[in-house]
């Protein structure tokens, strides 16, 4: 019932979310700030994946890059960056002197106090990880997902052997790099004890962190086929990666993630909290004020060749920005600071302690589930204007650049 009620709130606040396709306005940042890349290649398209990719090819990469280089020299920013997280699709499907050329050409605007990356295991190499390092990377998450065949095939998904993860792992931690590992629950023929044997392997692996994500369906995204089970067993089972990863050393830093040591790195975690900038197609920023999503890439490449910013424009709105700082305090499965939320959040709150989801400021077995069921309608929920015609009030206009970029791909 609290569940419930808290789901409909939330993606009420969600839905109030109105787009406009338009001049974007002018960065303004007064403090820490992030930096998001998004690299929107891949070799093949994964058939679980929601998030905005074409499929690779050089004269793609070349007019994503001259964009991207110019969307850089062309923003009008400054000052400190907390962190750098280039996401994707797959972005090591750049070259790494590609990525070193993106990067150099934010240095010269901002100071970088951390770098992080995405990878694809099945195209990933000890050489690309030692240049990576060179030019400053720390930080990377590889996207493992199952190590068996039968759910990749089912998939889609380019295979990676365990051997080949395991030596990568091994090699990026020999270079003092810092190592997240993805994996999945509940894909297409991932079965209960499909799951239990690849989190047991990828533990014996030890890398610094591993995500267990419950496969999500984003709104009004093509997502198939379903998820083998249903989200109730999907976060069972993440229960009982727990207590298999406590026998490792893991401890829970979040409602999806555990961690050996105290570095904790959660590339999504700190984009509910302070203000960033993304450049690339479909990237998100927010600041000023403003919600502010990037065009597709064959608009996104015709408007910066032309001179203009467009993008997908939003007024924040604050009881969504509520709604998610409060998502991000019960991830991360502790609520001891409240002051920055609205009253009607914190009665919510006091309501959870008396009904035994929160106990001494931390979250009891069914308040990780209240968490894991909130995360995941924040993240199913999220407006997004690409695609969703009905997110955005000129959505024809938006459309009309299409049929002039077209790569009629999305
Ligand atoms: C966008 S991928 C980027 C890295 C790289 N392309 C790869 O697949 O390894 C980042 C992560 O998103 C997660 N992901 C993709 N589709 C998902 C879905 N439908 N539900 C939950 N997580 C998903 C996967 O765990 C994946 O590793
Ligand atoms: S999961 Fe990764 S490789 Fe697969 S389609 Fe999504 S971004 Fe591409």
């Amino acid at each position: 019932m609290i569940i419930a009620i808290s789901k409909t709130m939330m993606q009420r606040a969600f839905k109030k979310t109105l787009f406009r396709f338009m001049e974007i306005p002018k960065p303004v940042f007064d403090g820490c700030f992030g930096i998001y890349i998004h690299v929107p290649f891949c070799l093949s398209k994964c058939s679980y994946c929601p998030y905005y990719k074409v499929i690779f090819s050089e004269k793609r990469k070349r007019e994503y890059l001259e964009a991207i280089l110019k969307e850089i020299d062309d923003m009008d920013i400054q000052g400190e960056a907390k962190w750098l997280y280039i996401g994707g699709g797959t972005p090591n499907t750049l070259a790494v002197g590609d990525i070193y050329d993106i990067v150099a050409r934010l240095r010269e605007k901002v100071q970088i106090n951390s770098m992080g990356i995405e990878l694809l295991p099945a195209l990933l190499t000890d050489e690309y990880l030692k240049e990576l390092k060179a030019i400053g990377f720390t930080k990377i998450s590889i996207g493992v997902e199952s190590f068996s065949d039968q759910v990749t095939k089912k998939t889609g998904r380019k295979i990676t052997t365990y051997e080949h993860v395991r030596g990568l792992i091994e090699f990026a931690k020999s270079l003092g790099l810092w190592v997240n590992v993805d994996m999945m629950v509940g894909l297409p023929n991932q079965d209960a004890n499909t799951v239990r044997d690849d989190i047991k392997r990828i533990s014996t692996i030890l890398p610094d962190q591993i995500t267990t994500y419950p496969y999500l369906i984003m709104r009004r995204r093509q997502a198939f086929p379903s998820p083998s089970c249903s989200s109730k067993e999907r976060f069972g089972l993440i229960e009982e990666a727990d207590e298999m990863l406590k026998g490792y050393g893991y401890r829970r830093t979040g409602v999806w993630t555990f961690a050996v040591g105290n570095d904790i790195y959660d590339s999504s975690g700190d984009e509910l909290i302070i203000d960033y900038i993304g450049f690339g197609p479909t990237a998100y920023s927010t600041y000023g004020g403003w919600k502010v999503i990037n065009p597709e890439l064959d608009v996104y490449v015709m408007n910066i060749a032309d001179g203009k910013r467009m993008g997908f424009i939003a007024p924040a709105n604050k009881a969504s920005v509520d709604w998610r700082k409060f998502a991000k305090m019960i991830y991360d499965l502790k609520v001891d600071d409240t002051s920055n939320l609205p009253s009607y959040l914190k009665i919510f709150i006091r309501l959870l302690k008396l009904t035994g989801y929160i106990k001494h400021e931390s979250l009891t077995g069914k308040g990780r589930f209240l968490a894991h069921e909130i995360t995941r309608s924040v993240v199913e929920f999220l407006p997004s204007p690409v695609g969703n015609p009905g997110c955005v009030e000129n959505y024809d206009e938006y459309s009309s650049y299409k049929v002039k970029g077209g790569y009629g791909e999305t």
